[in-house]
């Protein structure tokens, strides 16, 4: 590719702190890197606990563990989202399901998540499609009603807003993803928030397979036993220290990919006047990080045709999610309830444009013009 998709950003201090832990020796996880990290999301986040994990997947999957999802067990969420988010409910042997998606960001319905909720329903697992919240204030009350729980699927998302309340602080837990295609990066790695002490506990416990080796290294114990089933989740620290060069310039990281997304949006403007194509929208309630700049054709066949020229030209663009509900596994592990209005018709149109931290002018001058040069030959 002459114009890459995505590129892992390196924070100013991300390779001497990577090297220090080299030199050190202290390339496990939970050294004085992941505590840093640990730091940071205490104060921008604020939550009870954050744990660094192996990755985003895998913060989903300590999120339902610790949550003790059972077989049988109904969780609703979208069904546009990456395989990790269902999987995480489907590894326990519990249910998802889907309920359709709002056109305008792509995320979960809330208005049609009551209509989904069973006997069986555990929980609501939203995502955060593109780094633009869901309605939280909907689902958290829906969820209070009935007596569920909350994950947000926050991969996407870290450093967005909802109501001028940060992500992984606006449900029981979140999931970030830091994997290299990200805002933030550790290659591969995550984090998990948690607002309650209980299950703070719970979650600790899982990730070190369930020992109590966090206390006993708080020095709150003298050795450490295994109390519980469990794994190990700890992302190593190396991983971590190149992330939190990148989390000591958080503002700047997202400043830049925004102008980025600005920059697009203004430029293509004239193309959805047009009637040619349709741009992102971010909601009132939410302000966005960037993640993901996409726009959407006005059908199937134009979106093909529009990313075979964008391949030939050797720009990174590419499509989104095949709706889980329309995948092999859903048989076994899902089912989709209510009418498929959106999920299937708008991801199908959904074409996503080069974007990461520092990404020049020039290259998004060249997407631009061949976005442009595309709609002119038709
Ligand atoms: C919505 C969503 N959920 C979960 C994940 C999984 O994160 P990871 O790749 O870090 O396992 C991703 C990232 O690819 C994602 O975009």
């Amino acid at each position: 590719m002459t114009i890459r998709f995505f590129k892992p950003p390196v924070g100013p201090n991300s390779v001497k702190y990577a090297l220090e832990t080299l030199e050190t020796g202290n390339t496990p996880g939970d050294n004085p890197f992941t505590f840093r990290v640990n730091d940071w999301f205490k104060e921008k986040i604020g939550m009870h606990a954050t744990y660094v994990v192996t990755s985003g997947t895998h913060a989903l999957e300590l999120a339902c563990f610790a949550l003790d999802v059972k077989p049988g067990d109904e969780v609703i969420m979208p069904s546009f989202t990456f395989a990790a988010t269902a999987n995480a409910v489907a590894i326990r042997g519990g249910i998802c399901v889907f309920v359709d998606i709002r056109p305008d960001t792509m995320n979960i319905d809330e208005n049609l998540i009551e209509a989904a909720i069973t006997d069986k329903t555990v929980g609501i697992i939203p995502i955060d499609y593109a780094g633009i919240p869901a309605e939280m204030d909907t689902i958290n009350a829906i969820a209070k009603k009935h007596g569920l729980w909350v994950v947000v699927d926050a991969a996407q998302s870290l450093m967005s807003t909802y109501k001028g309340r940060p992500v992984g602080s606006l449900a029981d837990m979140s999931c970030i993803s830091f994997h290299g295609t990200k805002n933030f990066s550790m290659g591969e790695g995550g984090a998990l928030t948690i607002a309650d002490e209980k299950h703070a506990f719970t979650a600790e416990r899982i990730r070190e397979n369930g020992t109590n080796r966090q206390r006993y290294i708080r020095g709150e114990l003298d050795k450490y036993t295994w109390d519980a089933v469990g794994s190990s989740y700890l992302g190593s620290d190396t991983a971590a220290a190149n992330l939190f060069g990148q989390l000591e310039v958080a503002d700047e990281i997202t400043q830049n990919r925004v102008d980025a997304w600005n920059y697009y949006a203004e430029k293509l403007k004239p193309l959805e006047d047009k009637g040619l194509i349709e741009l992102q929208k971010i909601p009132e309630y939410a302000t966005g990080n960037g993640h993901i700049f996409y726009f959407k054709t006005n059908d199937v066949d134009t979106r093909t045709e529009l990313l075979y020229q964008m391949q030939e030209a050797k720009i990174g663009a590419m499509s989104h999610y095949v709706p889980l509900h329309s995948c092999p596994a859903a048989k076994e592990h899902a089912r989709f309830v209510g009418e498929d209005k959106y999920t299937t018709t708008e991801s199908e149109k959904l074409v996503r444009l080069p974007i990461y931290y520092q990404i020049s002018k020039e290259d998004l001058d060249t997407v631009i013009a061949k976005v442009y040069e595309f709609y002119e030959g038709k």
